[in-house]
């Protein structure tokens, strides 16, 4: 007999008797146990067609010789014989191909189980829930939600009593700091601050009315610092001429124009928290994790900072 078939013969034995040795043996094992007798067969028959393809293959390779035309390239000697596609294979490819565009469009990705699209399902209808609870709470209790969300959320860089802890993010005590006002007339500010795209210009657009010219560095200064004092002390006139047509007389915004900066309000807070911040203190980030009515609440809170 051929050396390769007893090769073959010999490591069929060896391998179903580690199978044996591996799972007969097991307790339970074989005993009447279905599952198992069906997965040991399984492997028997693995075992034994595996080792008759591999012998009829290294076979083959013994003794086999080829013939056909040879492509014209060929590399370092070994050359390709000239077959033709076969049908099949072809079909195959193409059907793989657009099951492959299937899966990744329709099939899988879009309709199947996700943890985190259960996730957001679960979110939401919490949110929903959270916020029929509490619909209807205003005025104090809104401002106590307020407080405890604050101290959750946002006391890590503002401080527990939100005065930004020496300047490492805004003191939310006051609208507004000095050097953000300067800031923000020098360099323009594009924050959505009024919860859609509407930039205010930088200092190159921003023309004083009563003197007809650019607003120069010493009306900035001026009316930097009648801002951060609440709106008085000297410079009214500069903001009057040069803020008010959008900020309003009072520095209290004007509708889908521009926002208050003469106070906070709870939209200005809920529009910072949509979409974050960046200005002369650093980057505020977004808050996208906390529902309206929570928003809501901080703004209310930290408008009621300010009263
Ligand atoms: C053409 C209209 C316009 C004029 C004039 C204007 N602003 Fe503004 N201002 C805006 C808008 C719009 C925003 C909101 C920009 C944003 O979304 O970031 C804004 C934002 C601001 C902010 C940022 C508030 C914050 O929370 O960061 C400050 C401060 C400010 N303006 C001060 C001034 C001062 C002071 C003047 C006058 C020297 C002035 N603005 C003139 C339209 C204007
Ligand atoms: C990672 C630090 C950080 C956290 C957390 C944080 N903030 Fe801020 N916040 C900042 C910084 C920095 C600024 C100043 C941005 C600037 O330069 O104007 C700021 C600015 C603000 C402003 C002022 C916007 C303006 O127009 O002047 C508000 C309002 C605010 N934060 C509210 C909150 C609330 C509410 C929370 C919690 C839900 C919170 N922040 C959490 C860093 C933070």
């Amino acid at each position: 007999m051929n050396k390769l078939y007893l090769w073959g013969i010999i490591i069929i034995a060896v391998m179903l008797g580690a199978t044996y040795l591996s799972v007969g043996g097991s307790k339970g094992g074989l005993n009447g146990d279905i599952v198992n007798m069906l997965a040991v067969a399984g492997a028997v028959s693995l075992v034994i067609i595996t080792v008759f393809v591999v012998v009829k293959y290294v076979r083959q390779m013994q003794v086999d010789s080829a013939s056909g035309e040879l492509l014209k390239d060929n590399w370092d000697g070994i050359g390709e014989y000239k077959n033709e596609v076969p049908t099949g294979w072809a079909v195959m490819f193409l059907l793989t191909m657009v099951w492959g565009m299937w899966y990744f469009v329709i099939g899988y990705p879009v309709n199947a189980y996700s943890q985190i699209g259960e996730y957001n399902e679960d979110v939401a209808v919490h949110n929903s829930k959270f916020e029929t609870k509490y619909k209807d709470i205003t005025g104090e209790k809104l401002v106590e939600m307020g407080e405890s969300v604050f101290l959750a959320e946002c006391k890590v860089c503002h401080g527990i009593s939100a005065d930004g802890i020496d300047g490492a993010a805004a003191n939310l005590n006051k609208r507004i700091d000095e050097k953000s006002v300067k800031h923000v007339i020098e360099k323009g500010s594009n924050n959505k601050l009024l919860g859609m795209e509407m930039p205010m210009p930088d200092r190159n657009g921003l023309l004083n009315a009563n003197t007809g010219a650019l607003i120069t560095d010493a009306e900035i200064e001026t009316v930097s610092k009648f801002v951060a004092n609440k709106m008085s002390g000297a410079g009214a006139d500069i903001f009057a001429g040069t803020c008010a047509a959008c900020h309003g007389e009072d520095g209290k915004g004007l509708d889908s124009v521009a926002p208050s900066i003469a106070t906070y309000t709870p939209t200005l807070v809920s529009n910072v928290l949509t979409h974050g911040k960046k200005g002369a203190i650093g980057v505020m980030p977004k808050f996208d994790r906390l529902n309206d009515k929570q928003k809501e609440a901080v703004g209310a809170y930290i408008t009621s900072l300010n009263k």
